[in-house]
């Protein structure tokens, strides 16, 4: 059988160098896809001295969406797996006096890989095989005033990655969509984060490798987050409007 390989979109994030730890671990060759991603080098002569594979590193702008199809069209080969971990949380006091940080937001959680997803999925629905993994974010499950433009654009995402699934559900292509509570990353570094309730990147990357290998369809890395989620999802409006959260 012909080796595996992985894209990792947005591979300079924390969540996304455990991931692609796990893939590397299990044999796959690795493409490592980020803005300013010679800033990898290391992380390719680390991970092609450990686990004996190749790595290949790609310029990649989510929000640069006419540079997509050339991107696409000039990796050394279609990979069998691909991750996004591309996020912006930003900040939403100021962006909602600033409609450019806003829109930053949005399109980088959203319309970005929303279509960098869309031309991958034609060339795997093409071929009749690949896993499209999206990671989205528990905080589209529920608008909340504290994060609601980081929320809205993970909806719109999670949204995408349902219809996704949908459709190419008779290709062969298998579209994953993954849903983490607090993660310790760069992202939350100035938020004081409930210990119980946040995970590792280490814990992420486990799921997604796990979920990829079991056909799983939506993931929530701690399952406490489904729970939590739940019972968020079914407060009444009346009573959520006023809870501020
Ligand atoms: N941490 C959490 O609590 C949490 C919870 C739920 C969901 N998530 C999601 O998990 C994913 C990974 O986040 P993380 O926690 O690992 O945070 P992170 O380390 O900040 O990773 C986010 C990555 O997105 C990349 N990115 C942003 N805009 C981009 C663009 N236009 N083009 C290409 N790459 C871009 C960043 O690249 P640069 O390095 O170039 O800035 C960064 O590496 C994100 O989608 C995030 O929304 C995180």
């Amino acid at each position: 059988m012909s080796k595996e390989t992985v894209l990792i979109l947005g591979a300079r994030s924390d969540i996304a160098m455990s991931t692609a730890h796990y893939f590397a671990k299990a044999g796959y060759d690795v493409q490592l896809a980020a803005r300013k991603v010679n800033s990898l080098d290391q992380y390719k002569s680390d991970f092609e001295q450990k686990y004996q594979i190749n790595v290949t590193l790609h310029e990649f702008d989510a929000i640069k969406i006419d540079s997509h199809k050339h991107f696409a069209n000039s990796l050394p080969q279609l990979p069998n797996v691909i991750v996004c971990a591309v996020g912006v949380m930003g900040e939403q006091k100021k962006s909602e006096q600033d409609i450019e940080l806003a829109s930053n937001i949005i399109r980088s959680n959203f319309e970005g890989p929303a279509s960098i997803f869309l031309i991958f999925a034609s060339l795997f629905e093409l071929r009749g095989s690949g896993t499209l993994v999206g990671i989205s974010s528990v905080a589209g499950e529920r608008g909340r005033a504290k994060n609601y433009i980081y929320g809205s654009s993970k909806a719109g995402f999670t949204v995408f990655l349902s219809g996704l699934r949908n459709r190419l559900a008779m290709s062969g292509v298998h579209v994953i969509t993954v849903l983490p509570g607090f993660v310790a990353t760069k992202m939350t570094n100035n938020i004081e984060l409930p210990k119980k309730i946040t995970a590792q990147p280490d814990q992420v990357g486990e799921a997604i490798f796990n979920a990829v290998k079991k056909k799983i369809n939506i993931v929530y890395v701690s399952p406490i987050w489904r729970i939590i989620m739940m019972i968020i999802r079914n407060i009444p409006e009346q009573i959520f409007k006023k809870m501020k959260l």
